[in-house]
């Protein structure tokens, strides 16, 4: 994790270096967001399943920058004051608080782009076929049938009263698509067939899932200093999520349950999926 954070951290460096013009806010605003924080843990994912078909490190980690930026970007709007009306976001004042609320909305939109920009790119990955193929996953888990979607049903849920049914569908939109995207996209750069990454889906599907549980877990009973942003308040916003529909104790023997299936669908894979199925575990057992 460290090692991915590391190059995802040298990347965007690379790539956001601030030009000596009125545009400047604008790169520093994207630079405080992407740059050092998170996990990285869809990086991590990308890179994770790509090397399991040995493609190239540099590629993967182009693939692996690009979508973590449009993942910034999905923070950098849901913190907004307009959204969840956040200040703290990976142990920093969130982008509008450091920057102003216009050049946070331009340093979401400019990394969104920047995301595909980086998968339509040649030094990605020289076939065509393979870049066109990321574009595309990646587009679908950010749309309406994807993060964007889930977030729209996330508004929705603060005033209307959901079933267990539509709150997992909420669930698989607004993160569990990206987290998928992630798989696929580090078997498209290996030239997957779609009928061989069954097992795969199947994991990330289930990861997915473990990890928005996880995520409203910390929500209530995590540590602030440790996450980095505000937690306590899913409830005060009257969100509702697995917790507020099982409880802390089934929403917890939930997220296992994934986590366990998840892993069972590796079964066709041998020790190089280790790092697959530890991803699996640190996704319940996070403190962050
Ligand atoms: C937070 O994602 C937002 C959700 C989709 C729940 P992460 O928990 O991966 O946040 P970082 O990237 O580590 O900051
Ligand atoms: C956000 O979910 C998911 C996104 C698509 C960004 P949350 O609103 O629960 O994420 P946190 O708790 O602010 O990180
Ligand atoms: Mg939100
Ligand atoms: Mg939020
Ligand atoms: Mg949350």
């Amino acid at each position: 994790m460290a090692r991915v954070a590391a190059a995802v951290d040298k990347q965007f460096d690379l790539l956001l270096s601030v030009p000596d013009d009125p545009r400047a806010e604008l790169f520093e605003a994207m630079r405080h967001s992407a740059i050092g924080g998170g996990k990285r843990l869809r990086p991590l994912l990308v890179m994770a399943t790509a090397r399991l078909f040995n493609v190239n490190e540099n590629c993967a980690i182009r693939a692996a920058t690009a979508v973590e930026a449009l993942h910034v970007y999905s923070l950098i709007h849901d913190d907004l004051p307009c959204m969840d009306d956040d200040a703290m976001r990976r142990g920093k004042p969130t982008t509008h608080v450091a920057f102003g609320e216009s050049q946070a909305v331009l340093a979401g939109d400019a990394l969104h782009a920047l995301a595909f920009e980086l998968l339509a790119d040649e030094q990605t990955h020289s076939d065509p076929f393979v870049r066109s193929e990321m574009v595309a996953c990646l587009a679908r888990a950010a749309g309406p049938s994807g993060m964007a979607g889930g977030q729209m049903m996330d508004l929705v849920a603060e005033t209307t009263t959901f079933d267990l049914q539509t709150v997992t569908r909420l669930q698989q939109l607004k993160t569990g698509a990206l987290i998928a995207a992630c798989v696929e996209i580090g078997a498209i750069l290996g030239h997957v067939a779609i009928e061989g990454r069954k097992g795969l889906r199947g994991y990330a599907h289930d990861l997915g899932l473990a990890f928005q549980i996880a995520d409203d877990i910390l929500d209530v009973e995590g540590d602030e200093e440790l996450a980095g942003k505000a937690l306590h308040k899913d409830q005060q916003a009257g969100k509702q999520t697995f917790l507020s529909l099982m409880g802390l104790e089934r929403a917890r023997e939930q997220a296992q349950m994934l986590v366990n299936q998840a892993k069972s669908h590796l079964s066709i894979y041998g020790e190089e999926a280790d790092v697959l199925r530890a991803i699996a575990e640190f996704t319940v057992h996070r403190d962050r």
